[in-house]
C-alpha cells in the first residue's frame, strides 16, 4: 500500500485542527458528535487536544459496501441531548458530502445553539453538496484511502497511517 499521510503528518494535521477549534470556541462548552465508525481514531486524538468543557456523543451511519455507496441509515440513539448546545459534528472524510449533510439536517431539527462540522479529510472534486465543513485537516486526491479509522469492508481501520487502497489490495 502507498502511504498518503504518515503518523507525523497526521499528528500535525490533527493538532492544527484542534488549534483552529480551540481558537474558534475558546472556553465555550462544546458537544462533540462523532460519526461512527470512521471517526473513532480522529476523535480519540482530537478530543485530548481540545481545551474547552467537552461532552462526547456518537451517531452511527452506514452507507458503503466495498467502495460503492449504498443507502444511508442513521442511528442517533447515542448522540446526547444537543438542544441549545454548541455542537461540532466530526467525521473521517468528506467525500460526496451526503452523509454529513443528512446527519446535519437531522441534528438541526433538534435545535442546537450552533452546529459546525470538522473532518480529517476532504476528497478533491467529489462533492455533490454546496457546502464544506468549517474545519478540514487535509484536502486529498480522489483515491480510496484506508487507515487512521477509515476502512475497506471493515478492514484496515487500525493502520496508524493513511494509505491508498490499490487494485492489488482489493484482489
Ligand atoms: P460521503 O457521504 O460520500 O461524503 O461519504 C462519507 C463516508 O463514506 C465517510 O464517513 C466514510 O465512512 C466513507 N468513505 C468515503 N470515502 C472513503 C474512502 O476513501 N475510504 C474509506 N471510507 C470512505
Ligand atoms: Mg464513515
Amino acid at each position: 500500500m502507498k502511504t498518503l499521510l504518515d503518523q507525523e503528518q497526521l499528528n500535525d494535521g490533527v493538532q492544527e485542527l484542534a488549534d483552529a477549534i480551540n481558537s474558534q470556541y475558546g472556553n465555550t462548552p462544546l458537544t462533540i458528535v462523532g460519526v461512527l465508525t470512521g471517526s473513532v481514531v480522529l476523535m480519540a486524538d482530537l478530543i485530548r487536544k481540545l481545551n474547552m468543557p467537552l461532552r462526547v456523543g456518537v451517531v452511527q451511519t452506514s452507507s458503503y459496501q466495498g467502495t460503492e455507496r449504498g443507502k444511508l441509515t442513521i442511528n442517533s440513539e447515542m448522540m446526547l441531548d444537543i438542544t441549545e448546545r454548541d455542537v461540532l459534528l466530526i467525521d473521517d472524510i468528506f467525500d460526496t458530502g451526503h452523509t454529513l449533510q443528512e446527519v446535519r439536517a437531522l441534528m438541526h431539527t433538534l435545535g442546537p445553539a450552533s452546529l459546525k462540522s470538522a473532518v480529517l479529510l476532504c476528497k478533491t472534486g467529489r462533492q455533490e453538496v454546496d457546502w464544506r465543513p468549517e474545519f478540514v485537516a487535509f484536502d486529498i486526491p480522489d483515491e480510496f484511502v484506508v487507515g487512521y479509522g477509515l476502512d475497506y469492508n471493515d478492514q484496515y481501520r487500525n493502520l496508524p497511517f493513511l494509505a491508498c487502497l490499490e487494485e492489488a489490495d482489493i484482489a
